[in-house]
């Protein structure tokens, strides 16, 4: 097999719908009627994992059905087609092409799974940020335990607008870095990262740049292209709205021409040609495994699509707008100290409540029907170390909220801070 990313993936599918044209304004009502959860909750627990809408369900159920009375091999059989679809639907959604895509079980996973491509030598540099996901930066630590990998963080700019790019270039002609790896919205706040300037930096200096995306593939528009990344990890299951339990890993043509493998690559990533010798296939399905829930890549790429069809230009504009709205509500309530720093931040709205403790404060919302999570010091040690905060609340809402539900979210917070029982 050769290195044609184009992928038999590339033909597989019929055409997705046409997104949203960026100037057309979302039906919220129907919207809203896609998605059975907005009758029980209000969900701002976007961040966590996003409320599935119906076609996710039933792509998925679906599945499950046809396994169940056809057989799980013969299942995935019959719906071969709608299997390569998912790679279509992700390339077209991220800029990229469909053998750059793999599915993998989470974003976490996928993130092992590129750092495992790396043939790490005992004084190589890992080249990363103060506000990055706390599972890379154990990664990054349990990479310099093991094989003396150094962790050189880049500092923050002054101004609170994230990482300081000309600081993090310098560091990158310095150190030569094995790595450069920058998360563009950390779990911890709506803080967003600038990554593409940081990939102009990384392209300029030919180094591998690994971007974590979790956070902003379905609320932001991605663009591997424009962020000039080798490899991008995100989930199906936040702003994407798809199941628990999907991912997915960019790979780039370049980073896959450079012959860029997982360390444990299996017999679907690879040929076994000879009993001494082993191919990885041309596509990044190298970094794939041969098992995987096919109801919860069928339910992802169903979430993929929607997303498309909704369109990625008018939700980048309408969900951050949400949390905008709500920042705008808290701001000033007594005790209450708003975290997200930039000058655009994404819909993860982060704070403190003077004289609460976290757990009785989020058990008071769920009270009333608000959905919410909490982030600890152990999720951000440099920017919690930073804000001096042990905790914070976590409200993030998405595209299918309404302005009615930020206003009642702020309402109930209100309430509470004021110490009320709303
Ligand atoms: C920024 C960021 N990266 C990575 C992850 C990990 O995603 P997963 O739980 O799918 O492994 C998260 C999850 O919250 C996240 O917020």
């Amino acid at each position: 097999m050769g290195n044609d990313t184009s992928g038999p993936a590339a033909n597989a599918e019929p055409l997705l719908p046409e997104p949203a044209t960026p100037s057309s304004p979302l039906d919220i009502a129907a919207l809203r009627a896609d998605t059975p959860g907005c009758e029980s909750v209000i969900h701002f627990n976007n961040a966590g994992a996003g409320l599935m809408t119906r076609p996710v369900l039933q792509a998925m159920t679906d599945h499950l059905h046809l396994e169940a009375t056809t057989g799980g091999y013969e299942a995935a059989d019959a719906r071969a087609a709608e299997v390569a679809g998912f790679h279509t639907a992700v390339a077209r959604l991220l800029n990229a092409a469909p053998g750059t895509i793999a599915f993998a079980g989470s974003a976490t996973h996928a993130y092992a799974k590129a750092l495992s491509a790396i043939d790490f030598r005992p004084g190589d540099t890992v080249l990363t940020t103060r506000n990055d996901y706390a599972s890379n930066q154990i990664a990054f630590l349990s990479l310099r335990r093991r094989f003396g990998v150094r962790v050189v963080h880049a500092p923050d700019h002054p101004d609170g607008s994230g990482v300081d790019v000309a600081a993090m270039a310098a560091l990158m002609r310095s150190e030569r870095p094995r790595l450069v790896a920058a998360t563009h919205v950390p779990t911890s706040s709506g803080l967003v990262q600038p990554v593409a300037e940081i990939g102009r930096h990384c392209r300029e200096l030919d180094l591998l740049y690994l971007v974590d995306a979790c956070q902003s593939v379905g609320q932001l528009e991605v663009d591997v292209e424009e962020i000039g990344c080798d490899l991008l990890t995100a989930t199906g299951r936040k702003f994407l709205r798809g199941p628990r339990g999907s991912g997915f890993l960019y790979v780039s043509e370049r980073a896959l021409r450079a012959g860029y493998e997982p360390l444990f690559i299996d017999l679907h990533g690879a040929r076994w040609t000879a009993p001494g010798e082993y191919r990885p296939v041309g596509t990044a399905a190298r970094f794939e495994e041969w098992e995987f829930s096919y109801a919860t890549l069928l339910g992802c790429a169903a979430a993929v699509r929607y997303a498309l069809r909704v369109g990625p230009a008018a939700v980048a504009r309408r969900t951050p707008a949400l949390a905008a709205r709500l920042r705008e509500r808290l701001d000033g309530l007594p005790g209450v100290r708003l975290l997200d720093g930039g000058p655009a931040p994404a819909a993860l709205v982060t704070l403190t409540v003077a004289g609460w403790q976290a757990e009785p404060f989020k058990a008071a919302l769920d009270a009333r029907g608000v959905n919410s999570s909490l982030n600890f010091r152990e999720y951000a040690q440099f920017d919690f170390e930073d804000k001096d905060v042990a905790w914070c609340l976590r409200l993030s809402p998405h595209y299918y909220n309404t302005e009615d539900e930020v206003d009642e979210v702020a309402d109930t917070v209100a309430r509470l801070v004021r110490g009320g029982r709303a």
